[in-house]
Parts: structure tokens; C-alpha cells; sequence
């Protein structure tokens, strides 16, 4: 689908673009943090709850099995969207984080042993972080860091470093998107480097499956995790993804109800169910499942490499006003970031405005940014920066958008942030 050419018909699926903030016409450049849903999700979740209802995976009777095909069909969905090779390597979860942790404390607990450590890099995330510094406080295993670039990016010869400075890694965890920079880590050539190293490779896919295409299978990731909401799908729900012989191989950390085929009173005679619904216990958000395959298909039908290269585009006509009126107003930390993310910082004659005084001046504006540190607390000391103003430009973001987060950084200065608190 051309973008350009639909893009008030793409507005239109997007009732909360309808409303106001500030008294003014809504500008969301906040996607990284939630994007907003399309009115075939809100649909689809109250379809659920106004059609479905039952339980899913325990009930014999009709409207349980509707339910049951439904929940199947959005695995299936959940595959082709990332190309797994097998429904059966889709493991729904609560969201990015959920999965990042399951992975930790499984592998660091199954897989690893004292003496092997994990690595990652000082511009991650904290999901990247702190699942494994903790998982691996028992066992004495250390997470390590790679140098990134100038810029902030990981590239494939610092991870080789890394591999000749801790030659004990067993697994690299990296986003293939970094929330704050917006750069993509090239994570086929780094599973390569993994793997010819004996290491597994974990990826958080929170910032990329929603723009632009995903395959698991040619980029030769062990796991990849992703949530929901990030991709126009309802929060509380995400896919832990795993090769199928790896996700056979683990145990859960969660028991319960749907997880089990039989037990009796002894531990030992515990049979668990097949993958993936062994790792599935406890109902599921069944209509989150639902919204996200629903989302799912909306993005594939707009086409997420056409999503990707309008995302582009609106970047650099931002880049191009910035560079040609902002110049001692504005720095921009990520340039040459290939997606929609833009993070910078306005100054005012020299002096920084605290990045959350600008993201409540720009809100006053109509306009909603994220400010601060972005749940990555260690980025902060790589850009020397307190923190950072993040726009975050999605599909149904306009050039107008472009404009008025233009104008108001023009018109910025400390004193007028200030004043909208008194
Ligand atoms: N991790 C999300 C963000 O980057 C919430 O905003």
C-alpha cells in the first residue's frame, strides 16, 4: 500500500487520533513507547468479549472450540509475521520483558554453567540487563559489554572483540533495535559470530517487529521477543519466540493448570504438555492474543517495508528542517539511525532545556514525546547527557506532525518551559 497516497484513509482507522491534548489536534510521536490501535483491534478484542467468551484449550463444548481455533489461528499469524519455521515455536507471553526474563532465568539456570558469562552493551535497554545480572548472581555469571561505536552502534567487529576479551560467553543478548538510538544491530552477522563461538543469541524485538519486516529463520536468532502493543496490538500480551529444538529442550519457570499433561502426589511424576503449550500456564489474555494477530495482519497488509520507508522519509524531511532552522537550537543524537526515531536535545543560547521541561512544553502543544532516559539508564553516560527528548514517528504520522514538533522546538526557550508550571 502506498502511504502517502492513503494516509488520511490510514487516519481514519485510528480513532484516538480524533481527540485533542492540550485543546489542540492530537501529534503522537510516542510509538516507541505504545502505538496506538486501529479500530479492527478495539474490534477484535470486543468481538472476544461480546461473541467468544470461553476459555481457551479446556472447554468441549462449541463456543470453546471457536475460541480454541481462534487462539491457533493467531499463533499461526504470530509465525508468518516473524517467518518461524513452526506455529509450535510461538510461545505467548505478557509482553518483551516477560519473555526476556523467562529466557534468563531458564538458560542461565539449564544451559549455563559458573565460569560462562552473558554479553550485551551499555546502550541496551534494561530488559537486556538486569534479567541476566540477576538470573546469574547464584552461579557467579557475569554480564559483560561490548564497546559500541562513535555513535552507539553494535558493530560485528566489537562483538568479535568481545568474544576474544571473554571468550567464556554463551549467550549475546542485543536489541535489534535500540529503543533510545533508533540504530539496527546487524544481528545475522552476530549470530554468526555467536554461534561459531558456541554462544547463544537472544534478541529483543520490541522496537523492530513493528517497523519493518521480520525473519527469525534468515537471521538465525535462537530468540527473539516482541510485545503487542508496540505493533498497533493490545498490551499484556507477546510472543517468546525459540528454535523449535532449544524450546524443547527447557523447562518452564511457571506451573500450573494448562502447563501439565498428569501429576500425581509425587514431584517426580510430573509429564508436561508439548511445546509451546508447556510454557503457556494460567489463562492466557486470550483477546490480547486475538488484537495482536488482528494487528498483526493490519501491518502486514499496509506492508512493513512500505511502513519502514515512510517512517524514513518523514525523518528526513525532519532532519532537513532541523538542519536548515534549528542549527544552534537542537542536537540530534541519531542522525544516521535507519528508522522513525529520532532523539536529540533543544538548547537555549547554549543552555540545555531539561529534556522533561521540553517534553511538557511540546505536550502543551498538542504534542506527545517521551523524555528522560528511556529505560535505558546506561545510554546516559555514553551520550553524557542527563537525558533525552525521543519523537518517534510511526505510519500515521503526517509531514504536519513534522512541522508543528518543528515549530515548537523553534519556538522554545528555557523560560517558556518553565512557565507551564506556574
Ligand atoms: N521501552 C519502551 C520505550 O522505549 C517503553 O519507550
Amino acid at each position: 500500500m502506498n502511504i502517502k497516497e492513503n494516509i488520511e484513509a490510514i487516519r481514519a482507522d485510528f480513532p484516538i487520533l480524533k481527540r485533542e491534548m492540550s485543546g489542540l489536534p492530537l501529534v503522537y510521536l510516542d510509538s516507541c513507547a505504545t502505538a496506538l490501535k486501529p479500530q479492527c483491534v478495539i474490534d477484535e478484542v470486543v468481538r472476544y468479549y461480546t461473541y467468544l467468551g470461553a476459555n481457551a484449550q479446556r472447554g468441549d463444548y462449541e463456543m470453546a472450540a471457536q475460541v480454541d481455533y481462534a487462539l491457533d489461528a493467531a499463533r499461526k499469524t504470530s509465525a508468518e509475521f516473524i517467518n518461524a519455521k513452526k506455529t509450535e515455536e510461538i510461545v505467548f507471553t505478557s509482553g518483551t520483558t516477560e519473555g526476556l526474563n523467562l529466557l534468563a532465568l531458564m538458560i542461565t539456570n539449564q544451559f549455563l554453567k559458573q565460569g560462562d558469562a552473558i554479553l550485551t552493551c551499555e546502550t541496551e535497554h534494561a530488559s537486556s540487563v538486569l534479567p541476566w545480572q540477576q538470573a546469574g548472581l547464584a552461579k557467579d555469571i557475569p554480564v559483560n559489554f561490548i564497546e559500541v561505536d562513535q555513535e552507539g552502534r553494535i558493530t560485528p567487529e566489537n562483538v568479535e572483540k568481545a568474544f576474544v576479551q571473554y571468550p567464556n560467553t554463551k549467550v549475546v543478548v542485543f536489541a535489534q533495535v535500540s529503543n533510545v538510538l533508533g540504530f539496527n544491530a546487524p544481528i545475522k552477522e552476530i549470530a554468526k559470530i555467536a554461534h561459531d563461538h558456541g554462544a547463544y543469541l537472544v534478541v529483543d524485538g520490541a522496537q523492530a517487529v513493528a517497523h519493518h519486516a521480520i525473519d527469525v529463520q534468515d537471521m538465525d536468532c535462537d530468540f527473539f521477543c516482541f510485545s503487542s502493543h508496540k505493533l498497533c496490538g493490545p498490551s499484556g500480551i507477546g510472543v517468546m519466540y525459540g528454535k523449535f529444538e532449544l524450546l524443547d529442550q527447557l523447562r518452564p519457570i511457571f506451573f500450573g493448570g494448562e502447563s501439565n499433561a498428569r501429576f500425581a502426589r509425587s514431584c517426580d511424576s510430573l509429564v508436561l504438555k508439548k511445546t509451546p503449550t508447556k510454557f503457556e500456564s494460567g489463562t492466557l489474555p486470550i483477546e490480547g492474543a486475538l488484537g495482536m494477530a488482528t494487528a498483526m495482519r493490519y501491518l502486514m497488509n499496509i506492508g512493513l517495508n512500505n511502513i519502514h520507508e515512510y517512517e524514513w522519509e518523514l525523518k528526513q524531511y525532519f532532519l532537513k528542517r532541523a538542519q536548515e532552522e534549528l542549527q544552534d537550537k537542537i542536537k540530534i543524537y541519531n542522525p544516521n539511525a535507519q528508522g522513525g526515531i529520532v532523539t536529540f536535545n533543544v538548547y537555549d543560547k547554549g543552555q540545555l532545556i531539561f529534556p522533561q521541561d521540553m517534553a511538557s512544553y511540546l505536550s502543551n502543544k498538542g504534542i506527545a514525546v517521551r523524555s528522560g532516559q528511556h529505560c535505558a539508564k546506561l545510554m546516559g553516560e555514553f551520550l553524557g547527557v542527563p537525558g533525552t527528548v525521543r519523537a518517534s514517528i510511526y505510519f500515521y504520522n503526517t509531514i504536519e506532525d513534522i512541522d508543528r514538533l518543528v515549530d515548537a522546538i523553534k519556538d522554545a526557550t528555557v523560560e517558556k518551559c518553565l512557565d507551564i508550571f506556574f
